[in-house]
C-alpha cells in the first residue's frame, strides 16, 4: 500500500501523487486562463463577469459572484444544458465534431489498443499507467475481491425478479455498512484503499446480480485471471462444467468497458459528484449513481433498444411503421438509442460498436436477425428529415445490446453492464471533485408557488 505524506516532495517520489499535482496544477492554469469579459445588463445595472477558457478552448461565462453582486438574480437552465457544474481534467467530448478523449487520448485509440484496467487507471488517476503501476493496482484491487458473507443474506431478501440494477445499486450502498468508515480524502492512501475496494468488490456484486436471477450458486473469482476475465468468470461459470474463456467474447466485453468507461458531466456522473459533494462517502456516491444510470433516458436505453428491436421484429420487422411512431408527437414512442444531449453528430462510440457488433456476431457465428432490423433503423433515420434536422444520430447504446446479447449476457443486466464499465469513471470524477474541494451542490430555484396565505384548521377547509 502507499504510504502517505503531508510533505510536498512525496508527490515527486509517488507516481500516483505525482498525477495528482500534474492534474490540479493543470486545473489551476485553466482558472487563470481569463483574458475577456461578458457584460450582462439588468436594467440599468451591467454586471461583468470573467471568461474561462479550457484547454481545447471552450468558452463559459463565470457567473460565481452574480446573485450577490445583483442582489438576488439568479440564472435558471432546466437540464443544465448550458450550465457547467465543474472544470475538470478527466473527459474532453466535442459533440459537434464527434471527438471523446480520455485524458487527452483518443477512444478509438484506447478501444483499439488498450484493456480496461490500463483505461481505468488512466481516468482515475490521470494517466496510463506503467507495468508496474498497473501490476500494483490489479494487485491490490485482487486481494479486495471479497465481499462479506453477509452480503448473501441482503442478496437473498430480493425477489428472484427483482431488477439487477437496482439490485446492485442497493448492495453497493450495502457495502457502506460493511466498511463504515469515511474516506478521509486528505490521505491519498485513505483514498487510494477505497478505489481499490470498490474496483475489487463491484464485479463481484455484478456476478451475482446476474446468478441470483438464474439461480446459480454465487462465487469468487480467481486470482490468476484478469480483470475482464474474472468478470466473465464469475458471470457465467457453471459448477458442474469447467469454465474457458472465450477470447472473442473477451476483447468485446473489454472494447465494450472502455467505451463506456467516461463521459465527463451525463446524469450519473453529476449524481455520483453532487452526492458526493456532501461528503458522502464512495460507496454511497457511486450507489447512487447506478440509480441515475437505471432511467431509459439514460444507460437503461441499452436495455430499452434491445426491447424495441424485439417488438418491431414481433411486429413483422415493419421499420417505417416504428419510424413515423418516433416523429409522431402525439405518441410517446421515441426512437431508443437514438439521439444525445450533447452529440449532434456521430457518437464515436457507436461507429466502434457498430463495426464490433459486426464482428463479434460473425466470430461466434451468431445470426441474430434483430441486427438487420438495427441496420435498416439507422439507414432509413440518417435519411429522414425529421432525424437529420434534429441532428438525432445512433448514440452508444444503439448497438451495444445486439452484442451483449450475442455474448449471452441477459438483457436485464445490460443496464448493469454499463454501469460496470462506468465505474472508473465515476471513481474519477468523485475523487477529482474531492481533491478540488467543489463546495456542496445546491442549486437555486426560482419559487412559482403561493404567496403567503392564512392557516385555515381543518374544521374550516
Ligand atoms: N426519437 C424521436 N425523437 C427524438 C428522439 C428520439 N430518440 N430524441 C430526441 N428527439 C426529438 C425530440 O422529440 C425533440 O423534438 P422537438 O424539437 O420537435 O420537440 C428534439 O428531438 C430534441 O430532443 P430533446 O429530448 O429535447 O433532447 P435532449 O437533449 O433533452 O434529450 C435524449 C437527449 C434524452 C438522449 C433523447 O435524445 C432521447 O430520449 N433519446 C432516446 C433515449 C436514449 O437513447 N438515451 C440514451 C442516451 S446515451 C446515454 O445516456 C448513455
Amino acid at each position: 500500500m502507499l504510504r502517505y505524506s503531508k510533505t510536498i516532495g512525496c508527490f515527486f517520489k509517488n507516481p500516483l501523487k505525482k498525477a495528482i499535482f500534474v492534474r490540479l496544477q493543470k486545473t489551476q492554469k485553466i482558472i487563470q486562463n481569463m483574458s475577456d469579459i461578458a457584460k450582462l445588463q439588468i436594467g440599468n445595472d451591467t454586471y461583468e463577469f470573467p471568461l474561462i477558457k479550457g484547454t481545447e478552448d471552450e468558452v463559459a461565462i463565470d457567473v460565481k459572484t452574480l446573485r450577490g453582486a445583483s442582489k438576488g438574480v439568479i440564472t435558471i437552465d432546466p437540464g443544465y444544458k448550458n450550465t457547467g457544474a465543474c472544470t475538470s481534467g478527466i473527459t474532453f467530448l466535442d459533440g459537434e465534431k464527434g471527438i471523446l478523449r480520455y485524458r487527452g487520448y483518443a477512444i478509438e485509440d484506447l478501444a483499439e489498443k488498450a484493456d480496461f484496467l490500463e483505461v481505468a487507471y488512466a481516468l482515475i488517476f490521470g494517466d496510463l499507467p506503467t507495468k508496474e503501476q498497473l501490476k500494483k493496482f490489479h494487485d491490490d484491487i485482487k486481494e479486495n475481491a471479497i465481499v462479506d458473507e453477509e452480503v448473501k443474506k441482503i442478496l437473498d431478501a430480493f425477489p428472484k425478479n427483482a431488477h439487477p440494477m437496482g439490485v446492485l445499486s442497493s448492495l453497493t450502498s450495502a457495502l457502506t455498512a460493511f466498511n463504515p468508515s469515511s474516506v478521509n480524502v486528505e490521505s491519498e492512501e485513505e483514498m487510494y484503499n477505497a478505489i481499490v475496494k470498490i474496483m475489487g468488490k463491484f464485479p463481484v456484486l455484478v456476478a451475482w446480480a446476474m446468478r441470483k436471477k438464474k439461480g446459480l450458486p454465487l462465487n469468487y473469482g480467481s486470482m490468476k485471471l484478469d480483470y475482464v476475465e474474472n468478470v466473465l468468470q464469475m458471470m457465467f461459470e457453471k459448477p458442474h462444467e469447467e469454465f474457458s474463456i472465450n477470447p472473442i467474447v473477451k476483447d468485446a466485453l473489454d472494447k465494450l468497458l472502455i467505451l463506456h468507461a467516461d463521459h465527463e458531466q451525463n446524469c450519473s456522473t453529476s449524481t455520483v459528484r453532487i452526492v458526493g459533494s456532501s461528503h458522502a462517502g464512495l460507496f454511497a456516491s457511486i450507489s447512487a449513481g447506478i440509480s441515475a444510470l437505471w432511467g431509459p433516458l439514460h444507460g437503461g436505453a441499452n436495455q430499452a433498444v434491445l426491447e424495441m428491436l424485439e417488438a418491431i421484429k414481433e411486429d413483422g420487422g415493419d421499420t417505417k411503421k416504428y419510424m413515423a411512431k418516433a416523429k409522431d408527437k402525439n405518441d410517446p414512442f421515441r426512437l431508443m438509442g437514438f439521439g444525445h444531449r450533447v452529440y449532434k453528430n456521430f457518437d464515436p462510440r457507436a461507429k466502434i460498436i457498430k463495426v464490433a457488433a459486426d464482428q463479434v456476431l460473425g466470430d461466434l457465428g451468431v445470426e441474430d436477425p434483430i441486427l438487420e432490423i438495427a441496420k435498416g433503423l439507422e439507414q432509413e433515420a440518417l435519411k429522414d428529415p425529421y432525424f437529420v434536422d434534429r441532428k438525432l444520430y445512433p448514440n452508444v447504446d444503439f448497438y451495444s445490446g445486439i452484442i451483449y446479447r450475442a455474448m449471452g449476457i441477459p438483457v436485464e443486466m445490460f443496464t448493469v453492464m454499463f454501469a460496470l464499465g462506468r465505474l472508473p469513471g465515476w471513481i474519477a470524477q468523485w475523487r477529482e471533485m474531492r481533491l478540488n474541494k467543489e463546495p456542496i451542490g445546491r442549486p437555486r430555484q426560482i419559487y412559482t408557488g403561493e404567496n403567503l396565505r392564512a392557516f385555515k384548521t381543518i374544521s374550516k377547509r
